[in-house]
C-alpha cells in the first residue's frame, strides 16, 4: 500500500463547529494567545489557563467529526495513512483514523507541570474528569496541566512526524494556514517526486520549496470528496 501523510490544522474541524485560531472570529481574537497558550501565561494565571482548556474540553462533548474527518479515515482502505495534526481535539480518532500524531498535544490528556512530556505523568481523562481544578495534582506533586504544546515550548513529536513525512508517497495539507513552525516546515521533508495536495477554502501562503502543489480551494468536506475522486482516478489503476 502507498503511504500517505495528512497534515491537518484547525480548518479540518471548522465544519464540526470548532473555532479556528487566526482570522476574524478566531480563538486568538477572543483570548490573548500569550495569556492562554504560553508557559508564561500559565505561570502568571494557572486558573485562567486551566479554565480555558476546560472549556475547550467541554466543547469536545458537543461536537462530532465531519465528512472531511470521515473521508480521511476512509482513505485507510486504499492507503497506509498517518495523520499528523496540529489539532488538540480528538475528531480524527473518533472518525476512525488509526494512526494520529498530535503535534500540539491532546485536550483529552493532562500532564505534570514540572515535566510535561514525562510519560509517567501523562493521564488520559475520561469525560467525567474533563473539568480540571487547581489542586488536582500529578503523582510528582505538581499541578496537572493541560497536555498542550504552548508557544515557546518544544514540539517533541516533530521527529516522529518527520520520519513519516520523509517516507510518504502522497502528502496532503488540509485546513492549516501554515503559519506555525515546526509543523509548517514538514513540507521541507517531502520528497520532490511525490504529489502534494492542499485543501483550504482560502489562499494559503506556503513556501512550496519547488513542490508543485495541487490546490483544492474548498472546505474540508467538499475538498476531501474531490480528492477522493482524483485519487481513485489516478491511483487505483
Ligand atoms: P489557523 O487558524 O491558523 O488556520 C486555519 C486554516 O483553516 C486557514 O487556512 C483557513 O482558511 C482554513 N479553514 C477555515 N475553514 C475551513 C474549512 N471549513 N475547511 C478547511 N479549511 C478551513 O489554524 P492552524 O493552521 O491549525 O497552536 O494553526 C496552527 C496552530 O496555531 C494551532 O495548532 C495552534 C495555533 O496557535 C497551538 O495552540 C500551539
Amino acid at each position: 500500500m502507498k503511504k500517505m501523510v495528512v497534515l491537518s490544522g484547525a480548518g479540518m474541524s471548522a465544519e464540526s463547529g470548532v473555532s479556528t485560531f487566526r482570522g476574524a472570529g478566531g480563538l486568538w481574537d477572543k483570548y490573548p494567545v500569550e495569556e492562554v497558550a504560553t508557559p508564561q501565561g500559565y505561570a502568571a494565571n494557572p486558573g485562567l489557563v486551566i479554565n480555558f482548556y476546560n472549556e475547550r474540553r467541554r466543547q469536545l462533548l458537543d461536537v462530532e467529526p465531519n465528512k472531511g474527518h470521515e473521508l480521511i479515515a476512509e482513505l485507510e482502505k486504499e492507503f497506509n495513512v498517518t495523520v499528523v495534526t496540529q489539532n488538540i481535539d480528538n475528531l480524527h480518532e473518533r472518525a476512525g483514523s488509526s494512526k494520529v500524531i498530535h503535534l500540539h498535544g491532546e485536550l483529552t490528556k493532562v500532564c505534570s507541570s514540572y515535566a510535561p512530556n514525562d510519560p509517567r505523568y501523562i493521564k488520559k481523562l475520561s469525560p467525567e474528569e474533563y473539568e480540571i481544578k487547581i489542586g488536582d495534582l500529578a503523582p510528582d506533586g505538581s499541578q496537572y496541566r493541560p497536555y498542550i504544546v504552548w508557544f515557546g515550548e518544544a514540539v517533541p513529536k516533530i521527529e516522529e512526524a518527520i520520519q513519516y513525512v520523509e517516507q510518504a508517497d502522497i502528502f496532503l495539507i488540509i485546513g492549516t494556514s501554515m503559519n506555525v513552525y515546526p509543523a509548517a516546515g514538514l513540507l521541507n521533508y517531502v520528497s520532490s517526486r511525490i504529489p502534494v495536495y492542499l485543501i483550504d477554502p482560502n489562499e494559503v501562503n506556503v513556501n512550496s520549496n519547488g513542490h508543485k502543489i495541487h490546490v483544492i480551494r474548498k472546505v474540508a468536506s467538499e475538498g476531501m470528496e474531490e480528492l477522493m475522486k482524483l485519487l481513485s482516478e489516478k491511483e487505483k489503476v
